[in-house]
């Protein structure tokens, strides 16, 4: 679980543990990450950057070993970046893409290899993906991005039945955009219960429920 210091991350951790799974725990706010093992039992855990792709690689590694085997990979990472296309620096367009797409597809890179055969590879876009909104050219193209690069996954991994999710979530309230690396998130209505989204999408997972998965097309 990649991200499990943030909101989504720690509720689908929480999620998972209830439904008997045993967890690994990576982010980035160790404080967090130690808040969630204790409240989850001792489950291990692993501080990481986004920026250091090596380091976001060799998490299944280390997550299989501490395991003793890996049924699958879920990562939660990401930030916005709000602002007009030709307003936003360079270099916050650069960090958007490392966080959002290159350090979500270091993890599950990683992982492929050491994930079960139909295990699940997984990782959160968001409903951007469809319907690009103005002021948010660059975290959208990223997460447009990693969806096009799980859809590749999916159709790679179907040899051995990997179960690849992208989760289109709509708005919701976790904070996420006031925590935007750099301008204001445009007026949006109330966003959805993050509890009820994240128990959506561990049923996916779980395979108990219709899926939004790649893989299953040509
Ligand atoms: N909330 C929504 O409305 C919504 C809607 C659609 C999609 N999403 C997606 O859902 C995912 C989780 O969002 P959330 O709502 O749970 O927000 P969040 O609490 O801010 O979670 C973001 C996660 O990304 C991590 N992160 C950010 N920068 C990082 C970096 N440089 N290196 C390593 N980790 C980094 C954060 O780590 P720290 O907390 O430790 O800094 C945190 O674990 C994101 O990918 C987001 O794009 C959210």
């Amino acid at each position: 679980m990649a991200g499990a210091s943030g909101v989504l991350g720690g509720l689908a951790a929480r999620e998972l543990r209830a439904r008997g799974a045993v967890v690994a725990l990576a982010g980035r706010s160790t404080d967090r990450l130690a808040g969630l093992t204790t409240e989850l039992g001792g489950a291990p855990a692993r501080g990481f950057d986004a920026y250091d792709l090596d380091g976001c690689a060799s998490l299944a590694a280390w997550a299989g070993q501490e395991l003793g085997g890996l049924d699958g990979v879920l990562v939660t990472v990401g930030v916005a970046g709000f602002g007009r296309a030709e307003e936003v620096p360079d270099a916050v367009a650069e960090h958007l893409f490392a966080v959002n797409v290159l350090c979500p597809a270091a993890v599950l890179r990683g992982a492929v290899a050491r994930v079960a055969d139909g295990g699940f590879l997984a990782a959160v876009t968001g409903a951007v993906v469809d319907r690009p909104m103005l002021n948010m050219a660059d975290y959208a193209a990223a997460k447009a991005a990693l969806s096009c690069w799980l859809g590749v996954l999916g159709r790679e991994g179907r040899v051995r039945r990997l179960r690849v999710f992208d989760f289109r979530l709509p708005h919701l309230e976790t904070g996420f955009a006031d925590r935007s690396v750099v301008g204001l998130p445009p007026a949006l209505p109330r966003g959805g219960d993050p509890a009820d989204a994240v128990h959506t999408m561990v049923d996916q997972l779980q395979g108990a429920a219709p899926a939004a998965r790649h893989g299953e097309g040509p």
